[in-house]
């Protein structure tokens, strides 16, 4: 047949992960098992447990994934796998059973970066949507301003200089009792705060208009929490969240407004675990309809971390010619 079928893998952070994707945006089926509970009575992820938690679930999840989608590994055209960035230990569990799916069934190796395929999520549900077009991308490693110039073609715009938008998220939501992982938990309880309790801090960078900076915002919180304390004032949970949440969303639509002014752009994306947040989402909606900008989003389940977005990247890459040796390695910090 003239379909292109892959099979992709992604094991970069906690989630272990398969997917089968046809023809580029057709997902055929999308597997995820989160060791979110595991890591929760740890307050975030440890790099060690996900290792082994990888190692266990791996083969059963790719087993599912070419279950869901009616296929098995002959009816595969290439192996697409997350290489880098992300934890060494985790990205090696992946990394390694694509190599060996590789060799013993003779398929195409496509290597793929992680960001890569969390801008990849955005061709899954809008078909019409291609390059060029601006992408803010925020998880919980990484906070990329990125002009998308054309498949595999990108240039970074800014980038955070300190935390990454979820980092924050998740280390404000440790710091007010909501445990881990903050970003969900945050949004929740915000839904009942005022978001203009607290004035918190919009880190300007002034060599570097499209860069961000998280760490101020949340000492600013934490000094805040200290000041109650002292002045026996009490916290209330949801007003912090509603306001931190605000004071974050409010320098991502700014910077991506200014990009956007900046670069004539008509088409803006975001991607990540962050853009699964509400309060963002809708936020950044309003700002695009203002300037009668496009705006496109995955559904929550294509922004946190899975293999479907990763097998999108893979299509284009190997359309273009990308095959990877069984000499492919993790590269923890790869860079885009
Ligand atoms: O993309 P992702 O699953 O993994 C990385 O590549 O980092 O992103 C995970 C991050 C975490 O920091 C999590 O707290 C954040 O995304 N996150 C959210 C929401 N859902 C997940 N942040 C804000 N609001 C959410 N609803
Ligand atoms: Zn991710």
């Amino acid at each position: 047949s003239n379909e292109i079928k892959i099979l992709a893998i992604e094991s970069s952070c906690d989630e272990t992960a398969a997917a089968v994707v046809v023809n580029g945006r057709d997902v055929r089926s999308n597997v995820i098992s989160s060791q979110i509970a595991l890591h929760t009575l740890y307050g975030g992820v440890v790099p060690e447990i996900a290792s082994r938690k990888h190692i266990e679930k791996i083969n059963q999840v790719i087993g599912q994934a070419l279950s869901d989608a009616g296929m098995t590994l002959d009816d595969m055209d290439a192996i697409g796998v997350t290489y880098g960035p992300g934890l060494v230990g985790a990205l090696l569990v992946g990394v390694a059973e694509a190599k060996a799916i590789s060799y013993a069934k003779k398929l195409p190796l496509v290597g793929v970066h992680h960001i890569e395929g969390h801008i990849s999520a955005n061709y899954i549900e809008n078909k019409d949507l291609e390059p060029p077009f601006l992408c803010l991308v925020v998880s919980g490693g990484h906070t990329h301003l990125v002009k998308v110039l054309d498949y595999g073609k990108y240039e970074i715009l800014g980038k955070t200089r300190d935390d990454a938008a979820g980092e924050a998220f998740d280390k404000v939501a440790r710091a007010i009792g909501l445990g881990y992982p903050g970003g969900p938990k945050i949004e929740k309880v915000a839904h009942e705060g005022n978001p203009h309790a607290v004035e918190f801090p919009h880190a300007k960078i002034v060599d570097g208009p499209y860069d961000f900076s998280f760490s101020g915002l949340k000492s600013a919180v934490l000094n805040y929490l200290n000041g109650c304390k002292m002045k026996n004032i009490p916290i209330v949970q949801a007003d912090i969240a509603a306001s931190f949440q605000k004071a974050v969303t409010d320098v991502l639509i700014g910077n991506a407004m200014k990009a956007i002014d900046e670069f004539g752009m008509d088409k803006f994306a975001i991607a990540g675990g962050v853009a699964s947040n509400g309060t963002l989402r809708e936020g950044m909606r309003a700002a695009c309809e203002k300037k009668g900008v496009a705006f496109y989003h995955p559904s929550p389940i294509f922004c946190t971390d899975n293999a479907a977005m990763i097998g999108v990247a893979a299509y284009y890459d190997f359309m273009r010619g990308q095959r990877d040796g069984l000499d492919l390695n993790a590269v923890p910090n790869l860079k885009l």
